[in-house]
């Protein structure tokens, strides 16, 4: 049937009209009706706003460079089943904030600590720095393949954790799972032994992202990991960031603020090195408590 037969003529029309007026009923309520959701679209609903258990805890954590204080007594917690998007104007700590959950603030000579970082409850500082670091894994803003094969790249955090040198066919269910995760598996499925820096920019970041979820962290902590990307790549990235957030927790530096709000649940806003507001997105973004964060995030300043 056309287009303009369907107008002229519509199926309804042909519905024979009913014999009868139903009986006009009167229905009282004794309390207020409950809306109930189909099953489905309640359990997607429960599933989009449950979080899981806290993995980092934040107590007043401090970070100095020499004299000069980068981050000021900040506390929070983060948990498994969220991302949480740090965001704030250029120097506000949040690279420091963040290089201090896997102790590579350390590595500066300069920086010193006061307060404690937690993982499942455990003071970071008592674990061996690869075990943290395999746990609390860090994704930087310009993709860092190794100058290995792209299978090598992925292996090398397995190969790394494993006291004897574990197989390639034993390895390769486990590398095959994380490029599968990082949402690379498919472009690279018939080239694994390629040159990894041969890959597109946002082919590396997510093969960057594939070696640092292999050892299946608890934590993942990203610094703008779309910065130096296209918009399709970094939209690839957007959408993987929300799926993994089911199994670790993630924390995404990011200036992008449209980004922040469509990737996050919680948001972090700092600034000089405090942490001036944490909540929800929608806390954050819509109904801000702090004039700074206002007008941060309606573009005052940045
Ligand atoms: N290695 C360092 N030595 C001394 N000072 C540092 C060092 N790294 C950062 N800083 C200072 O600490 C403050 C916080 O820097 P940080 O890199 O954490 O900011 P940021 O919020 O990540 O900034 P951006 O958005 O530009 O990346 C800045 O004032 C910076 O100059
Ligand atoms: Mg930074």
């Amino acid at each position: 049937m056309s287009p303009d037969e369907l107008l002229l003529d519509p199926p309804y029309l042909d519905m024979t009209p009913a014999q009868e007026v139903p009986p006009v009923r009167t229905i009282v309520l004794d309390r207020a009706p409950v809306a109930v959701l189909p099953q489905q679209e309640r359990e997607a609903l429960r599933a989009s706003s449950s979080t899981g258990p806290e993995r980092l805890r934040l107590e007043d954590v401090s970070i100095d460079y020499g004299a000069k204080q980068a981050v000021k007594s900040v506390s929070l917690s983060i948990h498994q089943g969220e991302v949480l998007a740090l965001i704030g104007p250029s120097g506000c700590g949040k690279t420091t904030l963040l290089r201090t959950l896997n102790r590579l603030t350390e590595l500066t000579p300069s920086a010193s600590r006061a307060g404690r970082v937690l993982l499942d409850g455990e003071d970071i500082h008592e674990l061996a720095d690869t075990t943290l670091r395999a746990r609390v894994a860090m994704v930087f803003q310009q993709p860092n393949p190794f100058p290995m094969s792209i299978f090598d790249n992925v292996a090398f955090a397995l190969r790394e954790q494993s006291r004897k040198r574990p197989r390639r066919r034993e390895l390769e269910p486990l590398v095959v799972d994380a490029l599968r995760r990082a949402g690379l598996y498919d472009e690279v499925a018939d080239e694994l032994d390629r040159p990894a820096l041969r890959l597109s920019g946002g082919q590396q970041q997510r093969l960057c992202i594939a070696r640092a979820i292999a050892p299946r962290p608890e934590v993942l902590l990203m610094d703008e990991p779309c910065s130096a990307l296209d918009p399709i790549s970094t939209s690839v990235i957007e959408k993987l960031i929300g799926e993994l957030r089911r199994d670790l927790a993630v924390v995404v530096v990011t200036h992008n603020l449209a980004q922040a709000h469509r990737v996050a649940d919680r948001v972090a806003f700092m600034y000089l090195g405090d942490l001036v507001e944490y909540g929800s997105t929608s806390e954050v973004f819509d109904e801000p408590r702090a004039t700074r964060t206002r007008d941060y995030v309606r573009g005052a300043f940045g």
